[in-house]
């Protein structure tokens, strides 16, 4: 047999770049583990303030005064910002690119399926494996200081969804002890959409108790009922005579241990109501008041959605920012959005994002003391 060198050198060769291409990528492959958590702190003239990490836009504090003035941390998170690379239930961030549920990890887009991680049980939940509570967000500082711009680009196909999305979020801290968040998004794909921010509040800033003394009121009329996997059946049911009633202020406690499925389903409030806000206007959402502190806070939205969790998962093996461990029902997330597994149910608002439209949304957390 003839041993034909040239092709032997050429294969050789071929095999050898072709190996180092392959590590060159490797090593190119951002990891995440290592860029540098970057953590931005607004203060407002009153002394409010709200620090910002650029690892999944993440709150990790916001520092509000009781009636007799004393500062509290008042939301759930962790000392030190590398504590938020390990797991924990999206304290504090943004949640993209689709908060919330969708049914199976499935949902069809123009004639094409896509499929997501189901990361929930059957379901696909906040995103996915690697939401945009994971990733790096790009900082800028506003002009007048008084808040920052975070922006990210989800690339085509990132978790299973459709398109290049650019996100900005931006937060400011007002002179009128306001924190507000605004989305705003462009693709160039049609795709979905819903972003939500899931800050765990305890107005107590006292983390070893329960919430369940907070009062509530809710400025819906009704709520959609989910099936035992958590995703709404499709009805919309009136809150009028059910726990899920909280359309006159109440404590979060007074109903919660009801014998009734839906509380069962999800330990607890796990729901979304539907705001009564068909103009898609900034309207109040939420109040919240905590009576030993005196600490309150309204939430305004233009979604037409809030979902209201009170913490049922937690389960004591998170270390706390004060000290033991954060328990089942020691926080509530106000998490304004659009109804879970819209892609997946036409009658709910579309969630749906097209080339050339611009997404907008925005959310007010403003605190006070009564
Ligand atoms: C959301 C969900 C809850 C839970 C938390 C994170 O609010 O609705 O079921 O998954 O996030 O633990």
């Amino acid at each position: 047999m003839k041993i034909d060198l040239k092709k032997i050198i050429f294969f050789s060769m071929a095999t050898i770049i072709f190996i180092l291409i392959r590590q060159q990528s490797h090593f190119t492959e951002p990891n995440y583990k290592n860029i540098e958590i970057i953590s931005y702190n607004l203060v407002n003239k009153h002394g409010y303030s709200v620090e910002i990490l650029n690892l999944g836009g993440i709150i990790s504090s916001i520092k509000t005064p009781d009636r007799s003035g004393v500062f509290k941390d008042i939301t759930l998170g962790f000392t030190s910002p590398k504590q938020y690379l390990d797991e924990h239930p999206y304290f504090g961030a943004i949640v993209g690119r689709f908060a919330n549920r969708i049914a199976n990890g499935k949902f069809e887009l123009e004639g094409k399926e896509y499929i997501l991680a189901q990361n929930n049980g059957p379901n696909h939940l906040h995103g996915g494996a690697l939401g945009f509570d994971n990733v790096y967000w790009e900082v800028d500082t506003l002009e007048n200081k008084n808040g920052i711009q975070l922006s990210y680009i989800s690339a085509d196909g990132e978790e299973g969804y459709p398109g290049n999305l650019s996100v900005t979020v931006t937060y400011i801290l007002t002179d009128d002890n306001t924190l507000k968040v605004k989305y705003e998004a462009q693709t160039d794909k049609t795709t979905v959409i819903n972003l939500t921010q899931h800050s765990y509040f305890n107005l107590s800033g006292d983390f070893s108790k329960q919430i369940l003394d907070h009062e509530l009121q809710l400025f819906a009329d009704s709520y959609l009922p989910v099936d035992n996997t958590q995703i709404p059946t499709g009805s919309i049911q009136l809150v009028a005579d059910s726990p899920f009633d909280f359309r006159a202020r109440k404590e979060i406690g007074k109903d919660i241990d009801i014998k009734n499925n839906q509380l069962e389903i999800g330990k607890g409030y796990d729901h979304c109501w539907v705001l009564n806000n068909t103009k898609k206007d900034l309207v109040k959402a939420a109040s919240v008041y905590h009576p030993q502190s005196g600490r309150m806070m309204d939430v305004y939205t233009d979604q037409p959605g809030i979902q209201l969790y009170t913490g049922n998962f937690l389960d004591d093996t998170l270390p706390s920012k004060t000290q033991g461990t954060y328990g089942p029902r020691s926080a509530f997330c106000l998490e304004t959005q659009h109804f879970p597994n819209s892609p997946n149910v036409s009658d709910f608002p579309t969630t749906i994002l097209k080339p050339g439209e611009i997404f907008t949304s925005e959310t007010h957390f403003k605190f006070s003391v009564n």
